[in-house]
């Protein structure tokens, strides 16, 4: 459970401040969130104002529980039940079709809706106050890396945002699975904190997965995720010699150094030791990208994961961050 920090009044204060129309910033158990009230237009507009963010991009509506999912989508088939009733509170967003509450500015005029519950107390405890949806694609600048703690949330947005609820870093680390479950068979629109695999046990047969780098989202760009370096993907045995050929031309390099070169100490301005574990890894990724950042560096070597379980998140954002940039 993560670290709750925020107090009953805090919590009052910013349901006070959705009514009024204005932003917050909220933890939920994967990245920070820019939330509105869903159905609020102005607000909803105001989200994509902030955050630099094409009106075209959908959002996704965070509901109090899975007995709320009807108020917000219609049609709801079998599976998308079973999938919310097994994972919900949780890091899985459904995308549905959309129900009559929620403006087409929320869905970027689209006629489907992407709704979750997130598994946050602080989140949990919002929503209960407030009543009603909160709209909230994470709380940093569009194409940047995700927030995981309050102090990212400040630090990124700062004035722009009327209340941060500070709930501690964030547990999963990565966004949330987007799973598209208006047809017949499901399919993964982005991978994230609930694995396929997981998906699969729960469905019982295979679900159809593109291959990361051909996953396509309404209004996602090649580059996102991107720390202010550059980031070089090379496989793992090259990292070593391909940071010190980097740091040799003058550049200031930071290392994602995978376990297996963890004796290497290459010669890198920095270091990062990549956790074996892949929840650990999801953990800490976007924290390492904005450390990498703050010390100064300006090119990122790093490699990919096996692309299996929480890796195949971690390989998405990491393609993501090294994509090209000239498109955003
Ligand atoms: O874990 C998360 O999902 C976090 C936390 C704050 O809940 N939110 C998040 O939001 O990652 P955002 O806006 O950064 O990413 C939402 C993604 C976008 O890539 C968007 O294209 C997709 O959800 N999306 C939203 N509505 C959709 C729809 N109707 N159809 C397909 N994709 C949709
Ligand atoms: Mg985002």
């Amino acid at each position: 459970m993560a670290r709750v920090t925020a107090s009953f009044i805090d919590i009052d204060k910013a349901a006070g401040v959705l009514r009024a129309g204005g932003l917050v910033g909220l933890p939920t158990e994967t990245v920070y969130g820019l939330g509105a009230n869903a159905e609020d237009p102005a607000a909803v507009a105001r989200i994509f104002q902030v955050k630099g963010r094409p009106p075209s991009h959908p959002l996704i509506v965070h509901i109090g529980g899975a007995e709320q999912l009807d108020d917000w989508a219609e049609e709801v088939p079998a599976t998308a039940r079973l999938l919310a009733e097994h994972f919900w509170p949780g890091p899985l967003t459904l995308v549905l079709r959309r129900g009559p509450r929620v403006p087409l500015e929320a869905t970027g005029g689209l006629e489907t809706v992407a709704v979750r519950v997130p598994a946050h107390p602080v989140a949990l405890a919002l929503l209960s106050a407030f009543g009603g949806g909160v709209t909230a694609p994470s709380a940093n600048r569009f194409g940047s890396v995700s927030p995981t703690t309050a102090d990212h949330v400040r630090a990124e947005l700062g004035d722009a945002v009327d209340h941060v609820l500070d709930g501690g870093p964030c547990e999963v680390g990565v966004e949330s699975t987007i799973v598209d479950a208006t047809g017949e068979v499901p399919s993964i629109l982005r991978p994230g904190g609930v694995t396929r695999e997981d998906l699969e046990a729960v469905l019982g047969y295979p679900l159809a997965v593109p291959a990361t780098s051909d996953i396509r989202v309404p209004g996602q760009h090649p580059s996102h995720y991107a720390p202010s370096a550059r980031v070089v993907l090379v496989e793992p045995e090259d990292v070593v010699a391909e940071a010190e050929r980097a740091q040799a031309l003058g550049h200031r390099v930071g290392v994602f150094l995978p376990s297996a070169f963890a004796d290497a100490a290459p010669k890198a301005h920095a270091v990062v030791p990549v956790p074996d574990s892949m929840t650990a890894y999801a953990h800490g990724l976007f924290g390492f990208l904005r450390e990498l950042d703050r010390r100064g560096c300006d090119l990122i070597v790093a490699s990919l994961p096996a692309e299996e379980g929480l890796g195949l998140a971690i390989a998405n954002r990491l393609r993501r961050a090294a994509g090209p940039r000239s498109s955003v």
